[in-house]
């Protein structure tokens, strides 16, 4: 799949203000940091569709994408950043938990994780609470440019040693970077065989 046109659709503080239209979603969550919003610039070959920033905590709302007419990409809030007060951290984590579980227009949810990182316990608590809410989800692995292709693989081979701790079977694993346009096409057609 390539596509066509994506255009900002909103910005959502709360789930009940997303689109109603029904159109299914496929939603990017991670780290702050970990290159969403630059993934969804890459996937969708625009330059700053979403708001990229050097600064952690960019993102502060559930921003919807209308791809193609058809389906929403969803910028979601990064999880995990320290510098905000505790009360607007709980916030976002109530905001992207409601949204997680509670819209059913969520097709599939891609859980980024910098390629330069062991397994976080951060993202491993995530992923647990994925599993165990049966939420559709895959791993992308972002920024693989800044590593050689060796350490790219053998990264991803301790990501599924460890997950294979706990699950039997283990998520869809997806290579990306947006620097070098890595990966497009194995998410947009992973993408595309969902709808
Ligand atoms: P928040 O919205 O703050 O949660 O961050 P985010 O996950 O949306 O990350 P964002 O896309 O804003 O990128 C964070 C930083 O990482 C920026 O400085 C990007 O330029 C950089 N970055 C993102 N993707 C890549 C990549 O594939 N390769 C390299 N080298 N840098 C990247
Ligand atoms: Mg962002």
């Amino acid at each position: 799949m390539d596509i066509k046109s994506a255009l900002f659709k909103c910005s959502s503080q709360f789930v009940d203000q997303c689109p109603k239209d029904g159109r299914p979603e496929f939603a990017f969550i991670g780290r702050s940091n970990v290159g969403k919003s630059s993934l969804i610039n890459m996937l969708t070959n625009q330059k700053s569709l979403a708001k990229v920033s050097a600064t952690p905590g960019k993102t502060r709302l559930i921003n919807h994408f209308l791809i193609d007419e058809q389906w929403y990409m969803v910028d979601l809030p990064g999880y995990g950043y320290a510098r905000v007060s505790k009360n607007e951290r709980k916030g976002f984590s109530e905001m992207i938990t409601r949204y997680i579980l509670e819209r059913e227009q969520m097709v599939f949810l891609f859980l980024l994780v910098d390629s330069r990182l062991e397994p976080q316990k951060i993202d491993l608590e995530f992923i647990q609470f994925l599993g165990e809410n049966s939420v559709p989800f895959g791993i992308v692995f972002t920024k693989c440019d800044k590593l050689s292709q060796n350490k790219v693989e053998s990264g991803v081979a301790l990501y599924r040693r460890v997950l294979k701790k706990s699950w039997d079977e283990l998520p869809i694993m997806f290579l990306t970077s947006s620097e070098k346009k890595m990966g497009k096409d194995s998410v947009l057609d992973f993408v595309e065989s969902c709808m």
